[in-house]
């Protein structure tokens, strides 16, 4: 049945048989619909090579399906047995030090090792064929949580075999890659190294793509498998690490049935504006709502300080992953095993099998979401507003940073921060994505160009969008060579500028024009306009270096139909909010006003009733002003349009009554 899933990861083969019947009483009073099974197990699951134990499985889901709790059965992957490791030293990864990871902790394969994935197939059919049609499995996972890369002789030969299929010639590959430079020719495939350190640039974005391509491949392997048994109703996703950088997720999610990702916040607390980006990006990988699969119960036992969540802290999250477009809620985990690496991790039963005292929380969280489970399941995020989000951009810029401080994630965030602090719904989506629809899209530091990117923005201006360029963009192209131009490149006409100069900044600058008189840091561009009629400067550096004084800074150009801002400068944050106030009333998307820690959020359900999500994330009363009259779904109250008090951590689930 579709519904808001909620629930949390339990292992099973941790305790006795005899205890599973209390856990799943308390799931059960907590509201639980779903638990996630298996993903770690393998040891359990095939104790010694070819011999399957999954009656303990099989009698877990069938309990839990007595209380009415479906399953997501993870393929245990990430966790090769003892065995596996001796019998194949080389599925174990090698580190770029060139040390074969040692076994003992999680994810010590290589994604590419023929023995591993020839063990991968094999347990992962024998999972299919037993539970692939199981009537309470509705989902799968695949491995947990993709991230090591490997630097062994096997994955060098590959990726030599890949570049030979990318590149076809030697030629080909040393102009792109230009290898003259410091004598770098290459003449045989079998000369080209593994990046480790720096490197050239061509090789190191190459080097990304390749391991984008390894675990492509790994997990289509498995997703094969599955899928030979699967019938169309049940999933199959992975839970993917938000911002992680390793390897493009949108090509990755492209063969996965339903996006999902694991939430954590560490030490410190919530901050909405961050986290609402990273929601935002995980919807965007297959542009549809998806699944937290896993989140913080409390407390984590990884980070500095591992705090606990204030109380209500996490039911306000909760229902901004779902304001976001989350479907499901999973907690990590269930209870604390008596030993292993994650004895004090947070978990909503104890060592003794006791609730803690966040389990009330989570218990809370459960019966608000089966309260309103029909009236969310089907609603969904509509944006007219979509960020741009380039692996090749961020790789291209994380190998050069030039400024340590220019980091391309908290760069997006920075503009993600000021627009989201208006109420409005943003979609975070590949640089590659289809642009009808929106309203605004902002590029931040969209540095690789290829000609359908230009062509995707020039039609989207010309059919009257506005287009934000920022700074460190149109510098390149997808060998991670400079184009033969000055920045942006082949969105210059679009832009009406051009860079002559970017400079790396010591310390903050000024920027004033007519709507603000701010500063910038970090990175500052000079800006020369191409003489077309109606290019306006919008503002301009004040004196700093000599080259930048009264040089401008942001400028807009109309183009078509639409207008291309140009902002050449990391504005400090009230700068910025003005700016993307003036670009909001340009682009006709109008803010929807709260204070600033009260969130509003809207998902559209089929019939067009719009869903109102107002969350306070503080810890101190908010009042915030209802423009029109409204039902609260999650109390059954009424209010009249005027004042309404937000206690700390309040949501409501608004519909309006006007
Ligand atoms: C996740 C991981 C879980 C658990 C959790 C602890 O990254 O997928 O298995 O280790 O962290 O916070």
């Amino acid at each position: 049945m579709k519904r808001l899933h909620f629930g949390a990861a339990w292992y099973p083969e941790h305790w006795p048989v005899e205890r599973w019947a209390e856990d799943i009483r308390l799931m059960k009073e907590a509201h639980f619909t779903v638990v996630r099974l298996a993903e770690f197990a393998w040891s359990t699951l095939e104790p010694a090579e070819g011999e399957f134990r999954f009656e303990w499985l099989e009698q877990a889901i069938a309990l839990l399906a007595q209380s009415g709790i479906s399953v997501v059965l993870g393929t245990p992957t990430a966790a090769p047995p003892a065995w596996l490791v001796q019998t194949y030293p080389q599925s174990l990864a090698v580190d770029e030090y060139g040390r074969r990871v040692q076994f003992g902790n999680r994810c010590h394969y290589c994604v590419n090792s023929p023995d591993f994935h020839r063990a991968v197939q094999r347990i992962v059919r024998a999972m299919a064929e037993r539970f692939g049609n199981h009537p309470h499995v509705i989902g799968w996972q695949i491995d947990n949580e993709y991230n090591r890369v490997c630097y062994c002789e096997h994955c060098q030969a590959e990726f030599q075999a890949f570049l030979r299929v990318e590149y076809g010639t030697l030629d080909e590959l040393n102009t792109r890659w230009t290898t003259a430079y410091w004598s770098q020719t290459y003449s045989d495939w079998a000369q080209i190294p593994l990046p480790i350190g720096p490197h050239n640039p061509g090789l190191m974005l190459a080097f990304r793509r390749f391991v984008t391509r390894s675990y492509r491949n790994f997990q289509k392997l498995q997703l094969d498998e599955l899928r030979a048994h699967l019938p169309a109703s049940v999933w199959v996703t992975h839970n993917f690490m938000n911002w992680f950088g390793a390897f493009d997720h949108y090509a990755l999610s492209a063969d996965l049935d339903l996006a999902s990702w694991d939430w954590y916040i560490g030490s410190g607390h919530h901050d909405h504006l961050r986290s609402g980006a990273a929601h935002d990006l995980v919807r965007g990988y297959k542009r549809r709502n998806f699944w937290l699969m896993e989140t913080q119960p409390g407390h984590v036992n990884w980070s500095n300080t591992n705090n606990a969540l204030n109380k209500m802290e996490a039911r306000a999250m909760a229902w901004h992953a779902v304001a976001h477009g989350a479907d499901a809620l999973l907690y990590w985990q269930w209870r604390s095993a008596l030993n292993g690496q994650e004895q004090y991790h947070g978990t909503l039963v104890d060592q003794s099998g006791q609730p803690r005292p966040f389990y009330e929380e989570a218990q809370l969280i459960g019966d608000e979401f089966a309260r309103v489970s029909e009236l969310v399941i089907d609603s969904f995020v509509q944006a007219k507003i979509a960020i741009l989000n380039c692996y090749e951009s961020r790789w291209a810029i994380e190998f050069q940073r030039h400024n340590n401080a220019f980091d391309y994630v908290s760069y997006l965030e920075h503009w993600y921060r000021s627009l989201s602090a208006n109420n409005l719904e943003i979609d975070v989506i590949s640089a590659d994505a289809a642009l009808e629809g929106y309203k605004l899209v902002i590029a931040p530091a969209l540095m690789v160009l290829d000609e359908q990117r230009v062509q995707r923005l020039r039609d989207f201006v010309q059919r009257g969008g506005r287009l934000v360029l920022t700074l460190r963009t149109g510098l390149k192209d997808r060998h991670n060579a400079l184009l033969a131009s000055r920045p942006p490149g082949p969105l210059a006409e679009l832009a009406g500028v051009e860079v002559e100069e970017y400079y790396s900044l010591e310390h903050p600058i000024p920027v004033e024009g007519k709507l603000f008189q701010g500063s910038a840091s970090v990175w500052a561009e000079r800006l020369r306009l191409l003489g077309q009629p109606f290019t306006t400067v919008m503002a301009r550096y004040g004196a700093c270096n000599g080259w930048l004084d009264d040089q401008p800074a942001v400028v807009v150009n109309p183009f078509g139909a639409g207008f291309v801002y140009t902002v050449g400068a990391w504005l400090e944050d009230r700068s910025q909010e003005i700016l993307v106030r003036q670009i909001l009333r340009n682009a006709e998307l109008k803010p929807f006003e709260t204070p600033p820690t009260v969130e509003a959020r809207t998902r559209i359900r089929p019939d067009g009733t719009r869903l109102y999500f107002i969350i306070n994330h503080s810890r101190q009363e908010q009042t915030f002003t209802l423009p029109w009259p409204v039902t609260d779904h999650l109390t059954g109250q009424e209010f009249a349009q005027g004042p309404l008090t937000l206690y700390p951590y309040a949501v409501a689930l608004l519909t309006r009554r006007d």
